[in-house]
């Protein structure tokens, strides 16, 4: 299942490098029709209601949703769904995080909650008590068997599992107008080099070339990311996380370098343009390519855009930046039943088949129906078996989660500031308070 160039236990130690393979993705099961509810544990609570709480309210994300909700309600008819998404601010759902933390702190937990599997469920909520595990119903639902080995893994703290994985997104995609760039003779970039010249060439007829959206911290720190995993080796950009590979490296001083060089093509009231809005710019032509993960793909598909195409970010081909959002069972809820049948739809085969074709990512099963995505897709899932997988910081994967707010609130500064000396300072300290380097 391993043939990755990294070992296991370094690849568990510090990410979520999904290192399945084609022949360990072969040992596929049928798992048994979605929803229901479980006979196990109720808390006692209404039993016909059910809370879920997100921050997917971008457009392709509230589709996605509701198509899970369909299929929840196909099995579950007398169950009420408050539907609790709220405005994620900046990508990766940084408000909508602190509103959380604040109701679980508060004993008032939403039935379940998105969360990104791997560090940012693990080290803020499971170490902290406050999860359910939820070994039996991955054994009733056959889970072990459809989901990749290592997402059971990454999922998994003191050999009990804590979350169930909705899908696989991908974070270092470069998308573009496609007229944009044929009518300004441009081919999509592959390299820095060619980003830079093409970059060059959209400055001179008034296009920004890169849509950048900082209004709330995050989106620049997200490019910094896909920046990193294509200016790193795999090993240097996986060591970062471990303390194997120095932020004092002179190669992500060059990343900087890179980031603030790329900075100078973008849209340049960035400051104050919202993340989800850069893709109205590449759709209205006024900037030809934006970065950003693969709900692109469902936002585009969302607002009707279809002359859209998509590359690795520069250098970064054969890479594949890895997260997974995932929902998990708190303690304390009222509404255990409803909420287990709920768990049960997000791990299915219908639900992610429903989900991910709107989301725009792919199902984290590896059973899926392939007929049901994509061109993007059908590529990503093939890509997705072969590529080094790269786990995200931005979006709670490769680092706890207080290291990942320190470096976005790095990066917004350094979107403003450009001091790259004093941001890979910032960088190196940030490690250290996180234990690492
Ligand atoms: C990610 C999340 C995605 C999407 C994205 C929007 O953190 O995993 O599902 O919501 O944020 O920025």
């Amino acid at each position: 299942m391993f043939n990755r160039r990294y070992g296991r236990r370094e690849f568990l130690r510090g990410s979520l490098a999904l290192g399945t393979t084609a022949a360990g993705m072969a040992a596929l099961a049928a798992c048994g029709a979605p929803g229901g509810t479980s006979g196990s544990g109720s808390s006692g609570g209404g039993g016909n209601r059910l809370e879920i709480f997100s921050w997917w309210t971008s457009p392709g994300e509230v589709e996605a949703l509701d198509a899970l909700y369909k299929v929840y309600k196909a099995s579950n008819a007398k169950v009420e769904i408050i539907n609790a998404a709220i405005s994620g601010g900046a990508g990766a759902g940084g408000n909508a995080k602190a509103a959380l933390k604040t109701r679980l702190l508060g004993n008032d937990p939403p039935d379940s909650f998105q969360v990104h599997l791997g560090r940012e469920l693990i080290d803020t909520h499971v170490v902290a008590n406050r999860m359910e595990p939820l070994d039996d119903i991955f054994k009733s639902e056959g889970w072990d068997k459809v989901f990749p080995k290592q997402l059971i893994d990454i999922a998994s703290k003191d050999g009990k599992l804590w979350s169930v994985p909705v899908n696989i997104h991908r974070s270092n995609v470069l998308w573009f107008n496609k007229k944009v760039l044929a009518d300004n003779g441009v081919n999509p970039p592959n390299t820095f080099d060619e980003f830079f010249a093409a970059a060059d060439k959209l400055k001179a007829k008034g296009v920004a070339a890169l849509a950048v959206g900082e209004a709330a911290p995050g989106h620049v720190s997200h490019i910094f990311e896909t920046v990193l995993m294509g200016v790193l080796s795999p090993d240097e950009y996986r060591g970062l996380w471990t303390g194997k590979f120095a932020w004092a490296d002179q190669k992500v001083t060059a990343s900087l370098n890179n980031l603030k060089r790329m900075l100078d093509y973008a849209n340049t009231d960035y400051p104050s343009v919202a993340s989800g809005d850069t893709l109205d710019l590449v759709i209205k032509g006024t900037a030809a390519m934006v970065i950003n993960g693969d709900w692109n793909n469902g936002g585009f598909k969302s607002k009707k855009f279809a002359d859209y195409g998509y590359v690795p970010t520069p250098g970064s081909k054969g890479r594949y930046g890895v997260l997974s959002d995932s929902f998990g069972l708190p303690k304390g809820i009222k509404d255990k039943d409803a909420t287990l049948a709920w768990l049960k739809v997000c791990g299915s085969k219908a639900g992610q088949d429903a989900f991910n074709p709107l989301k725009g990512s792919i199902p984290a099963r590896n059973d899926a129906d392939k007929s049901v995505y994509d061109t993007y897709q059908q590529a990503a899932i093939a890509d997705f078996q072969k590529d080094e997988l790269l786990p995200s910081v931005n979006h709670g994967a490769a680092a706890k989660e207080s290291w990942m707010t320190d470096m976005v609130n790095t990066m917004n500064t350094f979107s403003g500031k450009k001091d790259v000396a004093a941001t890979q300072a910032e960088l190196v300290k940030i490690a250290k308070d996180a234990g690492v380097g």
